[in-house]
């Protein structure tokens, strides 16, 4: 724990994805190849893993709630696709393999992403294990996050403070949006397909806002002092990229100490849960992340 539970939701979302996004056989089959090649290359699925959490705390079953959890890692494997573009941070590795763009070129990454966009959505309106009203709520909520008042909005935010220094609140609100906004729509969405209560969608949202800081605060971390054979990925891309980020502006230490207050936070906003040790664990367990 929270490892074994972890490796569990893991197990399941890979099959899910290799269910809901098969190779086929046609004349354009390469794009196929190239969305499986960034979706089943072995990532955290932490935020698959949040929303199947979630919904189990709301009293759901969490094998009914993989075509959201899957629909959430195809939106947030796009987002990592456009992010590795030479347009954007120009990274030539994830995932421990060559990024995207890389293999198949930058048109093909860039359709590949918007497929897998759209793939999401087909997979999660088109389930029938979860009932209209609740699908449909989470779904919507999945929507906002990934777009421009989410992750999109933050991304922009991201780009257009290249270079530039920025306000707290302004640092905030960028890695709120870019990284927080996917890590809520896990954890609400959760909630909302398992017609939970206000309060539990309440609590959820504390427990993703103080996470999701932490969790891209560790990246940022990472990118300097992290191993790029554990990564997977290079490291130095922000320093190279001239990117704002909670590292450049407060320094190593000050950044270690947000980690471990965020992620105290966030465990504190999991009481809320009576069986809340897996969010707690995964909490400490992200902290303390080499990858
Ligand atoms: C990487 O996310 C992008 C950030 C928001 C920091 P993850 O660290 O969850 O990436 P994978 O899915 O495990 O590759
Ligand atoms: C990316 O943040 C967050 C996204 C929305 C994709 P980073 O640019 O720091 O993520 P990595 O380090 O490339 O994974
Ligand atoms: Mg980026
Ligand atoms: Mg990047
Ligand atoms: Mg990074």
């Amino acid at each position: 724990m929270p490892e074994e539970r972890l490796k569990q939701y893991s197990a399941l979302v890979e099959a899910g994805l290799e269910r809901y996004l098969p190779q086929e056989t046609c004349r354009h089959s390469r794009i196929f190849e190239a969305c499986r090649y960034s979706l089943l290359a072995g990532g955290k699925h932490i935020r698959a893993a949040l929303l199947l959490e979630f919904y189990r705390l709301c009293g759901g079953q969490p094998e009914d709630a993989l075509p959201f959890a899957c629909g959430l890692e195809m939106i947030h494997t796009y987002s990592l696709i456009h992010d590795d573009l030479p347009c954007m941070d120009d990274d030539d590795y994830r995932r421990g393999r060559l990024s995207n763009h890389k293999v198949y070129g930058d048109a093909t990454a860039v359709l590949a992403g918007d497929a897998l966009l759209n793939r999401a959505f087909e997979t999660m309106l088109s389930q029938r294990t979860v009932a209209a009203e609740p699908a449909m709520r989470a779904a919507a909520c999945i929507a906002r996050c990934s777009g421009l008042y989410g992750m999109i909005g933050g991304q922009v935010q991201d780009l257009a403070l290249e270079g530039k220094s920025a306000s707290d609140e302004e640092l905030r609100e960028m890695v709120s949006l870019k990284t927080g906004a996917l890590i809520r729509a896990a954890c609400v969405g959760g909630v909302l397909l398992a017609g939970g209560t206000a309060a539990q969608q309440q609590a959820a949202e504390a427990y993703a806002d103080a996470l999701g800081l932490a969790f891209q605060i560790r990246d940022d971390i990472l990118d300097v002092t992290g191993d790029r054979a554990v990564l997977g990925k290079a490291t130095g891309s922000d320093a190279a990229n001239d990117k704002t980020t909670f590292v450049s502006v407060y320094g190593l230490e000050a950044c270690r100490g947000l980690v471990r207050r965020l992620t105290l936070q966030a465990m504190t906003a999991a009481e809320a849960f009576s069986d809340r040790e897996f969010l707690q664990k995964l909490a400490e367990y992200l902290a303390r992340r080499e990858k």
